[in-house]
């Protein structure tokens, strides 16, 4: 007989943006006059910027043309697009990073989830708590989480991330061969200082693990001394693939693309992982549309940085008027300085769930259930900044008017 994965069937409930659109959508089924303001998945509104779409067109009108017909392309994408990344986003900011260390794909989430088919299962994983689900999920598939007891997975070691530890992680007590690090922090917002994560690089270096940097949100930061890579530290290369994504910084989250960085440097036991990744993607991957690349290209002009940095700066002046209107109305909230997340203290210690429903049913404001990121979650929900100006406002001034 066949036989199923069944780490499948240790996996809790369903995959938590998954269960929250569940939860909206029926809502919305069951009230159809409310008008539900989305605050949970981290999904962009405004349009993609001028200099992308026309860049865009301009592509698929050479893919009209037998001189300008694209097929199938290289799977580590094309040399125009990770030359510009390896000059813009690294050489820029004194990261050595060289084009083919950088393999362009179709999402941050595919690639943070598909990095493990190059690690052992034996492995032994550590994740913030809370945390992107992604992270805990895709190890769980893959057997190296154990078994999910009392809320928690068998096998991982949870760094908290608490109000005590000023919502930052401290290092593992207990041996960690692989670090999952995500800074700008999802789902809590706070961010990381060159000086806070150099102690991760040190015990990568001194115990050969490896860090996996989850840089999506980057485009956020507006604190000069927290870094955009973590390349930007002596020795990083040595320890750390980085994940980077196009669908917060230029609004891809239906376009579609991201990159992934494997250093040459990065050895485990004298083998270069940077084949392994290479190997992995050429084989189940076809790469990502050359449409695609040449509007990604096109974020790296003078014109297209400055406009999706307009967009940015939108989406960071949403998440000031969400912090402070949360916290006019009395709310402990955290983050959205540099990231656009807002982590907020549910009122008089109800649970994330509870809370959300209340949020829902009193305001019809969507956020995310703050337990839904990991244990040390519970008693927060999570808003996300990237809805519009107008729907940001109308939110606020539905929740002050809720009976808190
Ligand atoms: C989030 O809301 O945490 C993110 O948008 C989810 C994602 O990027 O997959």
């Amino acid at each position: 007989m066949a036989k199923i994965n069944d780490n499948f069937l240790k996996l809790p409930g369903s995959y938590l943006f998954s269960a929250v659109a569940e939860k909206s959508a029926a809502f919305s089924a069951a009230h159809p006059d409310k008008e539900l303001i989305k605050m949970s998945i981290g999904d962009v509104t405004l349009p993609l910027a001028p200099s992308v779409t026309k860049a865009m067109r301009a592509a698929v009108d050479e893919m009209g043309t037998a001189a300008g017909f694209h097929g199938y392309g290289p799977e580590q994408g094309y040399d125009f697009l990770r030359e510009k990344i390896a000059e813009k986003d690294y050489i820029a900011r004194g990261a050595n990073i060289s084009p083919d260390e950088i393999f362009v794909s179709d999402g941050a989430k595919s690639d943070c989830g598909n990095i493990g088919d190059i690690f052992s299962t034996d492995n032994t994983v550590a994740v913030c708590d809370p945390v992107y689900p992604v992270y805990v999920d895709t190890n769980a598939m893959a057997g190296r989480a154990g078994d999910f007891i009392g809320g928690k997975w068998s096998k991982l070691i949870y760094m908290p991330c608490v109000e005590e530890n000023g919502f930052l992680p401290e290092l593992p007590k207990e041996r960690a061969d692989i670090i999952y690090l995500c800074f700008p922090n999802n789902p809590i917002g706070v961010a990381m200082t060159k000086e806070q994560l150099k102690p991760w690089v040190d015990y990568a270096r001194e115990n050969n693990s490896v860090i996996l940097y989850d840089s999506a949100y980057e485009a956020f930061i507006t604190d000069e001394n927290v870094p955009h890579s973590i390349y930007e530290l002596d020795g990083a290369k040595e320890v750390a693939i980085e994940f980077r994504s196009f669908s917060k910084t230029a609004g891809f989250t239906g376009t579609r693309c991201a990159y992934t960085v494997v250093p040459h440097e990065l050895k485990l036991g004298g083998t270069e992982l940077n084949p392994l990744w290479n190997r992995r993607q050429c084989t189940k991957f076809n790469g990502v549309p050359y449409i695609v690349q040449r509007g990604a290209e096109a974020v790296y002009s003078d014109e297209g940085r400055r406009e999706t940095r307009e967009a940015i700066k939108y989406y960071l002046e949403n998440a000031k008027i969400i912090r402070e209107a949360l916290t006019a109305a009395g709310f402990t909230v955290y983050g959205g300085v540099n990231a656009p997340y807002i982590w907020a203290k549910t009122p008089n210690g109800e649970t994330s769930w509870d809370f959300f429903d209340r949020l829902l049913n009193d305001a019809n404001v969507v956020t995310t259930p703050g337990s839904g990121f990991g244990p040390s979650g519970e008693g927060y929900v999570r808003f996300t900044s990237f809805n519009t100006r107008e729907n940001t406002i109308k939110a606020m001034e539905k929740i002050k008017n809720m009976n808190l």
